[in-house]
């Protein structure tokens, strides 16, 4: 399901490299499926068909139909990892403009939790008077100060709102199932919660409660998307050169050590933006430590052809392109034609908005190639959940192949706490 075409990467490094890369890469994922590497207890991830029950997923349903009923808004709070995923998929499948539709089956999900904007808070507390609202509050480690303090806001706007009993109906909370604030919280006010797996971390939970209620509520076909999980599993963990993972860690490498220190990661469909940010706190965090790591940066095409095109074609030689495509929208709008031709388009006539974008997208990796920027090429077959599920199970495999490459530990991020630390001490925590 998951194409990836090395064809405009490889002439940036030799064949030998590229060879040695996934020999590297194969040795890589087996390190990842034996369990012999460095964070070997944040390998929960790896076999979904192991950990994903089939209880579990008809409670999530169960519950994103309860949360569905008579409630316009509901509020995810979390952040990185406890957001970025459902935020993607949500972002990917959802209508464009599905606030805005007349008539709507799901409620609308929005979030909260994931930076500490004052204005933000108080619009969105402003605007909750409005509607009829839920909330699912996320944190694995349950005492993340973002969700933290949002949560302390919605949780007395629900409670003031609908009362104490009835808002205990109208909040869930995905945490760890022992530890943290949020577990204490939690179990004495009476919510229903679904716990995070203790050997999943926070950027490899998008397929557990924490990405996969959101996207319940959302009207995202879960089953779906976990049977594009599930093939992708067959074919990103096995050991083979044909594997897309490897390949995608071998040229990354490969051309990482051939000085390209930055990857972009470029679509040419918006509703991907966020699937670009997951994968860039996916790498960032995975890869990004000890000195090491490859840049992850994201460009949505062709709006930024307008901005960071020119950079790219012709900045620093320190860039690779991955262009993440996808190969037949939904929809369909041909272009229609003019009798007078004035904005000189009828040479289009009858063709689609598609048909310009591919050849945008064509246009622009012939571009960054002449102009020294290797691509690297991943198509899905189309925007739906079973596309969805493989490609970003796909991404998590090679982050951790390639994050032991690099000689990491990808299932870390010690570097985390440094804005923490001082933060506490600026807001003179533990002294009142
Ligand atoms: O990947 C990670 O572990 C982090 O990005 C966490 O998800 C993020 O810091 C939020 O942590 P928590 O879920 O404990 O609130």
């Amino acid at each position: 399901m998951i194409k990836i075409d090395l064809t405009a990467a490889l002439p940036f490094c030799s064949a030998a490299d590229f060879t040695n890369e996934s020999l590297r890469a194969s040795k890589a994922l087996k390190t990842l499926t034996e369990g012999t590497g460095a964070g070997s207890d944040f390998l929960g991830w790896v076999k979904p068909s192991k950990y994903l029950q089939i209880s579990e997923l008809t409670m999530i349903n169960e519950v994103a139909e309860e949360l569905s009923h008579n409630i316009d808004v509901v509020v995810v709070i979390g952040i990185g990892g406890s957001y970025l995923g459902a935020k993607a998929v949500i972002e990917a499948l959802s209508h464009s403009y599905h606030s805005l539709l007349p008539q709507r089956k799901h409620p609308i999900v929005l979030f909260a939790g994931h930076q500490m904007s004052q204005d933000y808070l108080w619009e969105l507390l402003e605007m909750m008077q409005h509607y009829s609202c839920a909330c699912v509050v996320i944190s694995k480690s349950g005492t993340t100060t973002e969700p933290a303090l949002a949560f302390r806001l919605i949780k007395k706007h629900i409670e003031e709102k609908y009362g104490a009993e009835l808002a205990k109906k109208r909040i869930v909370a995905i945490t760890d199932a022992t530890k943290g604030a949020l577990r204490g919280l939690a179990e004495q006010e009476g919510y229903r919660t679904f716990v995070i797996p203790n050997d999943i971390g926070g950027r490899f939970s998008v397929f557990t409660p924490v990405g996969l209620l959101p996207m319940a509520i959302a009207g995202v076909d879960v089953p779906m998307l976990i049977n594009g999980v599930i093939e992708q599993e067959g074919m990103s963990l096995c050991n083979d050169p044909d594997n897309p993972s490897i390949q995608y860690a071998a040229i990354r490498n490969a051309l990482h050590k051939k000085g390209k220190l930055i990857e972009i990661l470029a679509n040419f469909e918006p509703k991907l933006h966020y699937v670009t940010e997951w994968w860039k706190q996916l790498y960032g965090e995975s890869e990004g430590k000890e000195g090491i790591g490859i840049f992850p940066a994201g460009v949505d095409f062709t709006t930024d052809l307008h901005s960071m095109g020119q950079y790219i074609q012709d900045g620093p030689r320190f860039l690779m392109e991955t262009v993440l495509s996808v190969a037949k929208p939904k929809q369909n709008v041909v272009i229609n034609s003019q009798a007078d031709d004035l904005d000189g388009l009828n040479y289009l006539v009858g063709k689609n908005i598609d048909f310009c974008n591919k050849m945008a997208e064509k246009g622009t990796i012939m571009a960054h190639v002449d102009g020294g920027v290797p691509n690297i090429h991943i198509q899905i077959p189309v925007l739906d959940a079973r596309s969805i599920g493989a490609l970003l199970y796909f991404f998590e495999v090679a982050c951790g192949i390639s994050g032991y490459m690099l000689g990491v530990n990808p299932f870390d991020q010690p570097g985390v706490e440094a804005y923490k630390k001082n933060m506490f001490a600026l807001l003179r925590k533990g002294t009142s």
